[in-house]
């Protein structure tokens, strides 16, 4: 079966994966996109309920893959009520048009839901975001749900995968770091399982496949990648992947800004269950993702 599928998000680093992902498996594939709408992408603001309104019952989606949101726990320390229309108005909101309209819904969320003091945590492990961006994703969860119990959610770690500015992701912006010639103290505090947005991408077509399958599935669902690493270690990784000279030094303290978990490790077992499990090395992934900017 080739599902119609809604897309949210579709010009950010991991939509822009999805789309490709899907488009490969030959799925009609509408792409929303906000500030960067690219060729095949259609505008929609989605913290305008009206707009959103019309698009989902115009277009009568089979699938909503809602990947939006305002991501940067910096950016939403300061600006939090207005993140709150997108990150959990707009998440509600779309759930309740799945339901309305038939489709089914999945959600993606972050592990930013938990504190990171007991891992790895199980999808029915109690939530503790310890930053204003987690607490939005969380809320976004609930929103989800009390609008729609049949809705899906997949929580996710830090992504990494082809830029479209070095800055764009918290991994690929490390590159900078690495080829300064001055010496870069990096974080080798938080423990990271960084996920190629192609293996999420992935995920999120297989979980498509499950529902497709089997129509009972609801509730959460959990990804993160098989490799445990500090943002020194990624550092290292890209030293090590292009044989660059560098000037890195382990800093013992935690990433600077917004509060992070320690270590918010996800317990991936209900996917592998299914059979669903994507994981590219970092170091062969990271070295395709950044060729282009060494
Ligand atoms: N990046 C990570 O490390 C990470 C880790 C865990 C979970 N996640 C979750 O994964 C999902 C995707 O993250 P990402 O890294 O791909 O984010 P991203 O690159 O920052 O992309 C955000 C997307 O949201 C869209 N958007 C922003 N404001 C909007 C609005 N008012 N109306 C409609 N669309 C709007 C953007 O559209 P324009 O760019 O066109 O404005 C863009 O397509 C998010 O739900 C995030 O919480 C991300």
């Amino acid at each position: 079966m080739s599902p119609k599928v809604l897309v949210t998000g579709a010009s950010g680093l991991l939509g822009r994966a999805i789309m490709r992902i899907f488009k490969e498996a030959g799925w009609e594939t509408v792409g929303l996109a906000y500030s960067r709408v690219g060729p095949g992408l259609v505008k929609c603001d989605l913290t305008k309920p009206e707009e959103v309104k019309s698009l989902v019952e115009k277009e009568k989606p089979e699938f909503i893959v809602h990947a939006a949101a305002e991501r940067a726990p910096d950016a939403v320390e300061n600006r939090y009520d207005e993140v709150c229309k997108l990150n959990v108005n707009a998440s509600g909101q779309l759930a309740a048009l799945a339901k309305s309209v038939g489709a089914r819904i999945i959600y993606v969320s972050t592990d930013y839901v938990f504190d990171g003091t007991s891992p790895p945590y199980k999808a029915t492990d109690p939530t503790n975001p310890l930053n204003k961006y987690g607490i939005t994703k969380l809320e976004g969860e609930k929103a989800v749900v009390a609008a729609n119990p049949r809705a899906c959610i997949l929580r996710i770690p830090l992504l990494y995968g082809k830029v479209e500015t070095i800055d764009e992701s918290a991994v690929t912006c490390l590159l900078k770091l690495v080829k300064s010639s001055e010496e870069k103290y990096v974080s080798h505090y938080e423990r990271r399982y960084p996920c190629l947005v192609d293996d999420i991408a992935r995920i999120l077509r297989d979980l498509v496949l499950q529902l497709i399958k089997d129509d009972s599935i609801t509730g959460i669902f959990q990804w993160s990648g098989k490799q445990r690493l500090t943002k020194y270690d990624m550092a290292m990784a890209m030293a090590h992947a292009f044989s660059l000279k560098h000037n890195i030094k382990p800093d013992p303290n935690s990433v600077p800004g917004a509060q992070r978990p320690f270590d918010a490790e996800l317990d991936r077992s209900r996917l592998e269950n299914l059979g669903i499990s994507h994981h590219m090395d970092f170091e062969t992934a990271i070295k395709e993702c950044l060729s282009e900017w060494v």
